[in-house]
């Protein structure tokens, strides 16, 4: 990188700011395009609710507690806000839409108010009667931070009136009617309410994304409408009968509205007009193989040289969103003192709720915010004040990577983004006025994308929601989906619960697939779970499959810093590998927590390249898995003490179809229940090592297919299951 701000703009023209300048044209045409195409493809005669326009730009968005305009003023202002929202204008409209109907499909541009505002509305008119309304989120972090808003917007705590619920993590309580939830915690719902009855209103937000568990909520969703509502008066109204109705709505940003209305026997499809400015799309002239360097100039080219305005830049992942972070900050402060400051605001799944208050909140004078954001930015969460948006064109998808026997695995790689997700990313810029957005590809590029992505659903394992089926007593293959899972990653699936044990020969549910279901965890860490019940040592498999189960990684791994790594991390690690060296790892933060300061801890994390965020997001997963075992009857309280053998069976027998034996060359392994050939991940306490037989986490794949998160097994253990194996076919 160059050193001084004027070397960098100099060369940054040369090198990255020879933009394409795609006429006006474009503009937001694109978005204009989406609207077109929605109109045609409508099933019933579509609302425009509202084409409301907001000139003057709104900077100050409060977040509960958060800083700004204090008491009533600030409920004032909030109410204001609410006010000015495109969607507020068709309020009365849409409730009696709703009212008339039992399914609709929402459909409305990102910012017009859809999420915070429908359950509100359904709240104060009544439609809600007594029950609760879910909203369904596939993020976390959207489902956090919206229930924060509008529990502010309602003028109530969190966890109050408005609450929400996340794998590990719930703010709830009696009084809670509108619930903010992931996709996945509905579904576990199911398990224990079949017909969700405690929910009047199920709203399905964001389904453009498709996700595996919206996917099963649609599906699940028809079923349960036919049972809770009679539906024979022709009319579609709920029958007394019934005496507890359901409804439900399908939100989406973009353009699946006919194909959800299908599903529903052609339901109706209402749409809110959004608000959009137009933007200038600008492509660079050629491809940009560094995408990070890319963005980092073309930040500074527009904070240097442009008028005021935050500029929001996607990125695939936390990763990446931290490396440029720390640049930025570098560069930043080495500006001339003439030059705005930069405030810098990450957003990614893993950022925990206090730090998600900062991007709502508007910045000191003289500053340009800066938001690092994954495609969470692109339409679940709308951050106001942008007016520049930097797109790498790239996230992070997950794929389930299938091997010809079936023991697949999913990865999540960084791809190319779609049309769609271009589109939407590019109209973040213009909500509040004109607006520019920066795609680090080129138009070529941006022609050759696909129009949108495949659901999750023809591309991730299936494992765990078969298994979640098999409990509701259905089979994933005999289902009506919006689109069907592939047979081959149904068997793949299939193959895995019965490896686990979950189903028998007949495919039939047993006693340990239920609990395993039970269990807030993927199906091979909670068949883990109950092995190691009969080993006595759950205490340390909790503690290892808490650490698995959180959204970050324990250990840092900077390449250039790996030996400084491994020297600081001597002292944790242990001979079987990296399962026990996550216990010893988490057992001395555990000490030092007791004892140390706050600052004291961070200083320790640091030392030794351990992720504290992680520790401490673990120690709540603990925390839950602790009371789901106390409700089932399992005592976490045992332990192996410093024997690891007990606890390695019990991973192995989770891990089962993830072992793999040395090979004859010494540096490669091949799977036992599959053909890959890998090799020890380079970050592994492992790395380097001869060992026999190992079982791993998960599999990276890169130039090479990686093992991560490996521990060496006894081959015993691999002779003892295939026996038990035969047992089980036998
Ligand atoms: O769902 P949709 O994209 O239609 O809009 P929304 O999420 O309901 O957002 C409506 C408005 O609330 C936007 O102007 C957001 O910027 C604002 N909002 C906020 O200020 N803080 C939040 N935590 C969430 C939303
Ligand atoms: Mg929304």
């Amino acid at each position: 990188m160059p050193n001084s701000t004027a070397q960098m703009n100099g060369e940054s023209k040369k090198r990255s700011h020879a933009w394409a300048d795609a006429s006006d044209e474009e503009d937001t045409k694109n978005d204009h395009r989406l609207k077109g195409e929605v109109a045609k493809g409508e099933a019933g005669p579509a609302r425009a609710y509202t084409n409301g326009r907001n000139k003057k730009p709104r900077r100050n968005f409060g977040m509960p507690n958060g800083v700004g305009v204090a008491g009533s003023s600030k409920l004032q202002n909030l109410k204001e806000q609410r006010r000015q929202l495109p969607i507020a204008k068709g309020r009365e409209a849409l409730i009696e839409e709703i009212r008339r109907h039992d399914v609709a499909v929402l459909l409305g541009e990102t910012g017009s108010g859809k999420t915070t505002q429908v359950p509100q509305y359904l709240l104060e008119s009544g439609i809600a009667g007594a029950g609760m309304i879910a909203v369904t989120q596939p993020r976390r972090v959207a489902a956090t931070s919206l229930a924060a808003r509008v529990a502010a917007e309602q003028d109530t705590s969190l966890g109050q009136l408005v609450g929400y619920s996340v794998r590990f993590d719930e703010l709830a309580g009696p009084d809670t009617r509108i619930k903010y939830m992931t996709d996945g915690m509905l579904v576990r719902e199911l398990l224990s309410d079949p017909l969700l009855t405690r929910y009047s209103v199920i709203i399905v937000d964001e389904a453009h994304e498709r996700t595996l568990r919206t996917d099963l909520l649609i599906t699940k969703l028809k079923t349960i409408l036919k049972e809770r509502n009679t539906p024979s008066d022709g009319k579609g109204k709920a029958s007394e009968s019934a005496g507890n109705p359901l409804k439900v709505i399908i939100m989406s940003a973009t353009l699946d509205a006919e194909k959800f209305s299908q599903f529903y026997d052609s339901c109706k499809i209402l749409y809110v007009k959004g608000r959009q400015h137009p933007v200038k799309i600008y492509h660079t002239a050629v491809g940009q193989p560094d995408y990070l360097d890319a963005a980092l100039r073309t930040f500074f080219q527009i904070h240097v040289d442009q008028p005021p305005g935050d500029v929001l830049i996607f990125l695939p992942g936390q990763e990446d969103i931290e490396s440029l972070d720390k640049s930025i900050r570098l560069y930043a402060n080495r500006l001339p003192a003439e030059n705005m400051g930069v405030v810098i605001c990450p957003m990614f799944a893993a950022l925990p709720p206090a730090q998600q208050a900062k991007i709502f909140q508007s910045t000191p004078p003289n500053t340009r915010k800066c938001i690092l954001a994954t495609n969470i930015a692109e339409t679940s969460i709308t951050i106001p004040g942008i007016k520049y948006v930097i797109d790498t064109g790239k996230h992070k998808e997950k794929r389930h990577i299938a091997r010809d026997t079936g023991s697949g695995f999913d990865a999540l790689l960084t791809r190319d983004i779609t049309k769609s997700s271009a589109m939407q990313r590019a109209g973040r810029a213009g909500r509040e006025g004109k607006g520019y957005c920066f795609r680090l590809y080129t138009e070529e590029a941006f022609d050759t994308m696909p129009v949108s992505s495949e659901p999750e659903i023809r591309r991730t394992s299936l494992t765990s929601a078969a298994l979640q089926l098999k409990c509701l007593g259905e089979d994933i293959e005999d289902l009506d989906f919006l689109d069907r899972p592939d047979l081959e990653s149904i068997h793949s699936a299939l193959k895995m619960l019965w490896f686990l044990g979950a189903i028998d020969n007949t495919k039939r549910l047993t006693d340990a697939g239920r609990k395993m279901a039970a269990l807030p965890l993927e199906p091979n860490l909670a068949c883990a779970v109950l092995e190691s019940v009969k080993n006595g040592c759950t205490h340390e498999v909790i503690d290892i499959v808490s650490v698995l189960s959180s959204t970050s990684k324990l250990f840092f791994d900077i390449s250039d810093e790996r030996e400084n790594a491994f020297e600081a991390r001597r002292k944790f690690r242990h001979p079987s590998g990296d399962h026990m060296t996550i216990v010893n790892t988490f057992r001395s933060y555990q000490d030092i927590a007791a004892t140390e300061s706050k600052a004291a801890r961070k200083e320790w994390c640091r030392k030794q390249y351990v992720n504290e965020r992680t520790l401490l997001e673990a120690l709540k997963i603990r925390d839950q898995l602790r009371a789901t075992c106390d409700k089932m009857g399992i005592d976490w309280r045992t332990t192996a003490h410093d024997d690891e053998k007990p606890v390695t069976k019990s991973l192995f027998r989770g891990l089962v179809l993830h072992s793999a034996l040395l090979q004859p060359d010494g540096t490669t392994f091949k799977q036992v229940y599959g053909r890959s050939v890998i090799k020890i991940h380079p970050s592994s306490s492992l790395a380097d090592k001869k060992i026999p037989a190992i079982i791993y986490d998960e599999l990276v794949y890169t130039n090479h297919i990686y093992a991560r998160g490996v521990s060496a097994v006894p081959k015993a253990f691999l002779s003892e299951m295939s026996n038990q194996i035969k047992d089980q076919i036998n």
